[in-house]
């Protein structure tokens, strides 16, 4: 289990295989009782959690108030857009708000890389990066981990592709930390304009095409264009995108024959994978990885309650 000091979650960078195996273990607990309607609504009774989100989410935003309530959180989710950031308000006086309504969790998104880590040197509760800009995105690779490891046993000794645009990919970066950690090989595959310069550095090996980058793997993880980070270019076109590096039943061929196929959502059908691999139910765990991301969010607001009783 992490130390009782940690208070936040802000990245996996740092984490070590222990920490990130007792986080798996309790959200796998919550697995089975969230399918058995069992969930413990005692754990948070009394509790605020905050949603603030200043980019848009649906898995994310959704599993975190789906957590918090099945554990007996009150929970609000604030809509930054009708909110007074519009009139000008600072993110930090924004929080400095929140935190005199004695919220216990607070859950950021924002779009600028290191907002959740500010907020948590300066408000009492416990912050939560539900994804800042293009760093991380941690509770993503914690839900991916858990699902692989459902499906296989195990990470350590799997090979993970991880395709498309790793560049401004925030679950890139997650998942890279915890797949190393929890001893996995990696390999990044895409076009030179969309992998971040010198990524071989963090321990992944690289590939500019899917034939070779794919061989042999056994989990295929996709990424979305996110054309709302890239600056103009780094793409000829989706169409052209599609055909190199989309994934496809002739691309996916390369990888073991039990390869699982991921991706974090939302999907750009046509783009960077096909509708008939993303809907395949041998190997497709895109609708699953949804489903572990409510339990790995019950497990990340137990743990950090616990922790933040520990410390009072
Ligand atoms: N995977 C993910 O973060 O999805 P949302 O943007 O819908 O939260």
């Amino acid at each position: 289990m992490a130390p009782p000091s940690r208070r936040h979650l802000l990245q996996i960078e740092g984490m070590d295989r222990p920490e990130i195996g007792a986080l798996l273990d309790l959200a796998e607990s919550y697995v089975l009782l969230n399918r058995t309607g069992k969930t413990p609504r005692d754990l948070l009774r009394g509790r605020t959690l905050i949603n603030l989100f200043f980019e848009d989410s649906t898995r994310t935003r959704t599993s975190f108030e789906l957590a918090g309530k099945r554990l007996g959180a009150d929970v609000l989710n604030m809509s930054v857009s009708t909110s007074s950031v519009n009139k000008g308000e600072t993110l930090l006086d924004t929080a400095a708000t929140l935190n005199a309504m004695h919220c216990d969790l607070l859950v950021v998104r924002h779009d600028q890389s290191g907002a959740p880590h500010l907020l948590a040197q300066k408000v009492e509760a416990s912050v939560v990066n539900a994804g800042d800009g293009t760093h991380e995105h941690p509770t993503q690779a914690l839900l991916d981990a858990l699902t692989i490891r459902r499906r296989r046993g195990r990470i350590e000794g799997l090979t993970v592709a991880i395709c498309g645009d790793v560049m401004h990919s925030r679950v890139a970066r997650s998942n890279i930390h915890l797949l190393l950690a929890m001893g996995a090989s990696v390999r990044v595959v895409g076009p030179p304009t969309l992998l971040p310069s010198a990524v071989e550095r963090l321990g992944v090996e690289v590939f500019h095409d899917m034939a070779s980058g794919l061989a042999g793997v056994d989990v295929v993880m996709m990424l979305r264009l996110q054309k709302e980070r890239m600056a103009k270019g780094l793409v000829p076109s989706a169409r052209e995108f599609f055909r190199f590096f989309g994934l496809d039943k002739a691309k996916l061929a390369a990888a073991a024959p039990h390869a699982l196929v991921m991706h974090p959502g939302p999907m750009n059908r046509g783009v960077e994978i096909a509708s008939d691999v993303a809907d395949d139910p041998l190997r497709s765990v895109i609708r699953e990885q949804v489903e572990m991301g409510v339990a790995m969010r019950m497990a990340v607001l137990d743990r950090l309650t616990r922790a933040a009783l520990a410390n009072a």
